[in-house]
């Protein structure tokens, strides 16, 4: 994926930039050279053997909840007999049950930072929103802090839901996110905002007025858009220039064209319909077509999507909304990198980058999205050091 560094589009979505018979020189956790191995410029034996084996970026997972008390698994089985999501949430269950979990937790951490690493992610976004008080988001985005080797990237979800407390009166709440924003801003505790843009939640009107303080603190946008119905989410995030518009399973043909025509990513989230059993994905085919940046992620959260395989949201991605095994890829790690502003860095096996790789054992890329559901990934690589290894594969390491 060596090229440009910036979001992939249209048919460039396509571009892997094979290498076949490749290998890749690493010093002080950077990426020196990559090319054909009989290219290599210092050829003594390597201190990793993937001969045979698909060698790409580490995914960059650009939307995830990963900082949560507890399970929800008797809401999954409510959901399964027929509640909806969105009146589990009216109900004060949903995210507000994680809320009240989270602010009863004494201590918060990234959950399973170890396990991302093993299914081939390097790098995650990772959202606050179940604290919704100033004390709890702080603790949330402080615990990011603390993910050993996994790469954390913090977002402020003030606000995900309006919190019981607040209940009647909307607009103090709203009032209440921007002053928590500045202190949070003040510590540098946060490299985005989100605003959880639904019906039921929060109206486009509320995110314009946090988004416009967000950028005054010089925080990245990102906007939970669309994700049931559409309600101007997409739209929004155009306007503010967002980084990144995310979900957009009900986004409309007005707002393909917006986005399609901007600098916003499109960010698909398919495992989060799949866990609700909605039977719908996101519109990826047309917004590819009409030259949107696609990316892909797993929004691993205890409500709507227990899962922190990339490689399935691949599998997801392919099957359910006919990306093609090279754009999933291209989605899940360059536009990924793009999602979180750091193309500079991750996202690409190219001299100048961070080496942030996963090696999987498999002997073509399309059997990645291909295996549905099952891991290959069999070592990761952070900034250069093996950071993950399938036991008992013992490489010449
Ligand atoms: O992206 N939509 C809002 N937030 C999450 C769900 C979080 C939760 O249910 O705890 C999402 O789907
Ligand atoms: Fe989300």
């Amino acid at each position: 994926m060596a090229g440009p560094q910036r979001a992939r589009r249209g048919s460039e979505l396509s571009e892997l930039g094979i290498i076949k018979d490749g290998a890749v020189a690493i010093r002080d956790g950077v990426i020196q050279w990559a090319g054909p191995t009989d290219q290599l410029p210092d050829k003594n034996a390597p201190d990793f053997d993937a001969n045979g084996k698909v060698v790409l970026p580490g995914f960059v997972d650009s939307h995830t909840h990963a900082v949560f008390a507890r399970t929800r698994a008797d809401e999954f089985e409510c959901r399964i007999q027929g509640t909806p999501y969105i009146d589990i949430l009216a109900r004060g269950g949903g995210i507000l049950s994680s809320v009240k979990a989270v602010r009863e937790a004494s201590k918060l951490r990234v959950q399973f930072a170890d396990r991302f690493l093993e299914f081939g992610t390097t790098t995650i976004e990772a959202k606050s929103g179940y604290g919704l008080n100033l004390h709890t988001e702080i603790r949330m985005l402080e615990s990011m802090r603390l993910a050993f080797q996994l790469e954390v990237v913090p977002t402020y979800l003030g606000a995900h839901a309006v919190p019981p407390e607040f209940r009647d009166n909307r607009a103090a709440f709203v009032d209440q996110v921007i002053e928590d924003m500045k202190a949070i801003g003040a510590r540098r505790l946060a490299e985005f905002c989100d605003v959880f843009v639904e019906p039921g939640v929060f109206t486009p009107d509320e995110g314009r007025r946090i988004f416009a303080a967000a950028r005054s603190l010089g925080m990245g946008i990102k906007v939970h858009a669309d994700e049931f119905q559409s309600s101007g989410g997409a739209a929004l995030a155009v306007e503010v220039g967002a980084t990144s518009a995310d979900h957009l399973g009900a986004i409309t043909e007005a707002d393909i064209s917006r986005i399609a025509a901007s600098d916003v990513l499109a960010t698909l989230l398919p495992a989060t319909l799949f866990v609700l059993g909605e039977g719908r994905y996101a519109p990826a085919r047309k917004l590819i077509e009409s030259g949107a940046a696609v990316a892909l992620a797993t929004d691993f959260n205890p409500g709507t999507s227990p899962t922190l395989n990339m490689q399935f949201v691949l599998s997801l991605a392919c099957t359910q909304m006919k990306m093609t095994p090279a754009e999933a890829i291209v989605a899940a790690t360059m536009n990924g990198a793009c999602a979180v502003r750091r193309e500079q860095r991750v996202g690409s096996i190219e001299p100048g980058k961070q080496a942030d790789i996963a090696i999987y054992d498999l002997s073509d890329y399309r059997e990645i999205p291909y295996f549905a559901a099952v891991n290959f990934c069999v070592a990761t690589f952070k900034k250069g050091e093996l950071v993950w290894s399938r036991h008992p594969y013992e490489p010449n390491y």
